[in-house]
């Protein structure tokens, strides 16, 4: 039997790096889906087209490299060799959640060729063992969204759904890849070196994501756009965005934004804007270097597209 499964990617509205040391998030699904397809073959392998990759998976798969990656998939589940094809609309190394999203879609289709329903919370430990290969300390929070969809608040393992308005937003992609792995040593170095004012900064994002929270839920978009910005500024202190981020996070605010800020790992990925105009804002972040992404929040986590 060959099963196809998805699961979505993510955006972090507030909290990314403070997340890591126990402080609260916010986080939406998006409707950028990473597709999985898996069928039984003689020696395990991937394909994953948009990399050109397809090569068999080897007993000793390069530490951090994809391969190793779905590896501790297939050793997680015990699961029989299988060809695994991927094709993902979250850009892979973006800040969106992508590493997550292809573990979730591989876990909850390797859960169907072996019988086994795999409910939300089950794959999300999962995926936290799969994500551990990229980076030693996830929060968890990327998992969480991929395998629950929906909003999410997330603080140490809590994983709270919530509901709210649709938001005006706007993904706007640097081209550069981020590095999650080596912006986490980051602030873990400058944690170690000057923790109070670092746990200064990190109470704080705290203390906004909350506030942003409360704001999604009144759809009170200022607010919301100006806990952006304080956000983004305080990530700046932490030493994790770069200038292209920065650039486009300008470009954005200059053109009538509500606010803008990095999001994920930075270093390179993505930007979110909050705007009423959206076009003169999607403009300004292309005429400033960046991609704008077109897609929305959505509701939907991992699932099993097909069988057959
Ligand atoms: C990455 O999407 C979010 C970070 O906070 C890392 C993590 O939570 O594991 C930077």
């Amino acid at each position: 039997m060959t099963v196809q499964a998805s699961a979505p990617g993510k955006v972090i509205l507030f909290g990314e790096h403070a997340v890591v040391y126990g402080k609260h998030a916010i986080a939406g699904a998006l409707g950028l889906r990473a597709n999985v397809t898996l069928s039984p073959a003689r020696e395990s392998s991937l394909e994953i087209a948009d990399l050109e990759i397809d090569s068999p998976i080897a007993q000793d798969a390069n530490p951090g490299s994809l391969h190793c990656f779905f590896k501790a998939g297939i050793d997680l589940l015990d699961l029989p060799p299988v060809r695994i094809v991927v094709d993902s609309d979250v850009p892979i190394g973006g800040g969106l959640g992508s590493s997550a999203a292809m573990a979730c879609a591989f876990l909850k289709a390797a859960g169907a060729l072996k019988k086994i329903e795999l409910g939300p919370q089950e794959l999300w430990k999962k995926a936290q063992e799969m994500e551990k290969v990229f980076h030693g300390t996830p929060s968890g929070i990327d998992a969480a969204v991929s395998a629950h969809g929906g909003m999410i608040e997330f603080c140490a393992g809590k994983i709270s759904r919530f509901e709210c308005p649709e938001v005006p937003l706007l993904i706007g992609d640097t081209g550069v890849s981020k590095n999650t792995k080596q912006n986490v040593s980051r602030v873990r170095i400058l944690y170690d070196s000057d923790r109070q004012k670092t746990e200064a900064i990190l109470d704080e994002i705290d203390r906004i994501s909350l506030a942003g929270k409360q704001a999604l839920v009144r759809n009170d978009l200022k607010a919301l756009g100006k806990l952006m910005g304080r956000n983004h500024a305080l990530l700046k202190k932490l030493g994790v965005s770069s200038s292209e981020l920065d650039d486009l996070v300008s470009a954005a605010v200059k053109a009538g934004a509500l606010g803008a800020k990095m999001t994920g790992g930075g270093g390179g990925g993505c930007m979110i804007a909050v705007a009423q105009e959206l076009d003169a804002v999607s403009k300004a972040i292309e005429d400033a270097g960046g991609k704008v992404l077109e897609t929305k929040f959505a509701l939907a986590g991992a699932r099993v597209d097909s069988k057959y």
